[in-house]
């Protein structure tokens, strides 16, 4: 069994302002082998990292982010809500990102925001330019996006991610029409039984978010892929005292 995927959420949502540098940078120095962002387009059609639609919750301004450019949400600071220590974070566009991380780092991209496809075609497009494609899993609740970008970029790797109440997982996977690469279901709505069943057939599981230790215990024994966490110090800790 290969070694389970850390993949920080947001970086270290737990320790760090999500979806910064700072945050992305920590989930490595603790262990993370792959960080979950959030991405969207600014009004400009710049791939932005940040989770809500608009940048009220972790930026001190205000507004929506598909009613912003680049140049102004890089007015804001994205750090300072969080804590002091981290005034000078910005909204990171995803190609920093890339530039930023480590080679080897995994980066999970999760699409949010409107499904129009300009968003998939900029993300193909920067996939194809960075060089990133071997190193990138794209995920989304949004199954279509997934399936437009699979048409832009059949070489993607995606995930879907789901919060619904799947009977039949692998049916589930099956039903996307392509190729899954892995399934990212909240971790309380996949029985363990249901894990395992998809690992052995080839479908990889991560699910979000696992702050708990015992959680992350169970799952890991389970025979999970890697599990989406706030605290990716912690899910070192717990692989290395043994599963
Ligand atoms: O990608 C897993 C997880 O991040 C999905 O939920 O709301 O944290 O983006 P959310
Ligand atoms: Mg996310």
């Amino acid at each position: 069994m290969s070694v389970p995927m850390i993949i920080g959420h947001r970086g270290a949502a737990g320790e760090a302002p999500e979806n910064t540098l700072a945050s992305f940078l920590l989930a490595v120095r603790q262990g993370a082998h792959a960080i979950e962002l959030d991405v969207q387009l600014s009004k400009d059609g710049e791939l932005v990292v940040i989770h809500d639609d608009t940048i009220d919750r972790t930026t001190n301004g205000k507004g929506a982010v598909a009613e912003l450019t680049l140049e102004e949400l890089k007015r804001y600071d994205a750090g300072l809500w969080y804590g002091e220590q981290f005034a000078g974070e910005t909204i990171p566009t995803l190609a920093e990102v890339f530039e930023r991380m480590p080679a080897e780092c995994v980066v999970n991209v999760e699409i949010k925001g409107e499904m129009n496809g300009e968003l998939e075609r900029k993300l193909a497009e920067l996939l194809y330019g960075s060089g990133r494609m071997e190193t990138v899993l794209v995920s989304s609740f949004k199954h279509k996006s997934l399936k437009t970008l699979k048409l832009i970029a059949p070489e993607v790797r995606v995930g879907l991610g789901y919060t619904g109440d799947v009977i039949d997982h692998i049916a589930f996977a099956e039903a996307f029409g392509a190729e899954v690469f892995s399934l990212h279901p909240h971790h309380k709505l996949i029985g363990l039984h249901e894990i395992g069943l998809a690992v052995s057939k080839g479908i990889r599981v991560y699910p979000y978010t696992v702050n708990g230790e015992e959680d992350m215990r169970k799952l890991l024994q389970a025979g999970a892929s890697g599990l989406i966490t706030d605290y990716p110090g912690r899910m070192r800790a717990v692989l290395e005292q043994g599963i």
